[in-house]
């Protein structure tokens, strides 16, 4: 296992990677708990956290809402939860941002931690401090800045996974190495085969990778006031794919990378060369670099997009594997920019 940390101005974070959910137990140190799970977790692992209370939610990105967490609230009147209560998250992203808001904000805050079931939750969702809801249809429109006390970040959970789920984590892998790691992005042009199998030595150095690329950069920029937004390398596009056509995150970042590559291409700034070994090594992984369709639908998404900055939107390019600038388009030179890209 490796340890690592986040000192926000909104609380000091510890990474596990390579902990055991079997582990839970330390991290809580006999402080009353409740753990906040959903229905998929709690078939697989129940007897791992039985001896604590349980709030279950429901799947998917539809349950991330105010709604949800009011009846959380609730749940956690009833079993007299306060302020001396640590919340503990175990899922998926969606567990982490609900569990992470509502233990921010109930009774003003009390402690929690995660136990990140997912590998795109261990490299992206649960590191970092945001945490948030969706509203009117609007992604992590409601939320706050705040760290989880711990996250454990368990291997062995990540094999109950669907490939498309796995895909999804390898996504933000991807992401992680372009915009800050030339020699990880050269590992995994090296060692993708392995790390689809899961090959345990593989895939826990490329977490702690990515966790350290994630915390570093956090730690730099908690609140995304400049640096932290090369985090979004391929979310720009990505995020109104996903709005637009329901794409999985990882997939639709994976699409948004590829397209920013070329972007960064047509802008002179990154080589053919390099825009081509993001390609490759998303297509050998087997994730999508390209969809047709709905491009007026993206583009107008984009429009929207709540990241918007008067007529520029804010793209995060590569100026090589390794280097990101982040750089106004204006809405205007959108259209001619992504032409043929999606
Ligand atoms: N909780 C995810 C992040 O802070 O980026």
């Amino acid at each position: 296992m490796k340890t690592l940390h986040i000192q926000g101005k909104t609380g000091k974070s510890t990474l596990l990677v390579g902990e055991r959910l079997q582990k839970l137990e330390h991290y809580i140190a006999g402080r009353p708990a409740v753990i906040i799970t959903d229905h998929h977790l709690l078939d697989l692992y129940e007897k791992d956290f039985s001896c604590y209370p349980v709030v279950t939610i429901g799947c998917g990105e539809t349950i991330k809402t105010l709604d949800t967490v009011n009846s959380i609230y609730r749940q956690l009147v009833d079993l007299e939860a306060d302020r001396s209560t640590v919340i503990v998250g175990i899922g998926g992203g969606i567990v982490c941002d609900i569990t992470g808001f509502v233990a921010s904000t109930y009774m003003r805050g009390v402690s929690f931690g995660f136990v990140a079931s997912t590998l795109l939750a261990q490299v992206d969702a649960s590191v970092g401090g945001k945490n948030g809801v969706n509203f009117d249809g609007f992604k992590n429109m409601v939320g706050v800045f705040s760290q989880p006390e711990f996250v454990i970040c368990d291997m062995n959970l990540l094999h109950t996974l669907s490939k498309r789920d796995l895909l999804c984590g390898f996504a933000e892998i991807v992401k992680h190495a372009v915009i800050a790691d030339a020699e990880m992005f050269v590992y995994l042009e090296r060692h993708w085969p392995q790390a689809l199998a899961l090959d345990s030595n593989v895939i826990e150095k490329l977490v702690y990778d990515s966790v350290v690329i994630k915390a570093g950069v956090v730690n730099r920029d908690e609140t995304e006031k400049g640096e932290r937004r090369i985090l979004n390398f391929g979310h720009t596009i990505g995020h109104a794919i996903e709005k637009t056509t329901g794409a999985p995150h990882g997939e639709a970042v994976s699409i948004g990378m590829v397209a920013a590559a070329a972007i960064a291409h047509r802008c002179g700034l990154l080589s053919e060369k390099d825009a081509a070994r993001i390609k490759d090594l998303l297509t050998r992984m087997n994730l999508p670099t390209r969809l047709s369709g709905h491009r007026e639908a993206i583009l107008s998404a984009m429009r929207k997009d709540k990241k918007r900055e008067g007529d520029d939107i804010l793209f995060v390019l590569p100026e090589g594997i390794g280097k990101t600038v982040i750089r106004p388009v204006s809405l205007s030179q959108i259209g001619q920019l992504t032409d043929g890209l999606i």
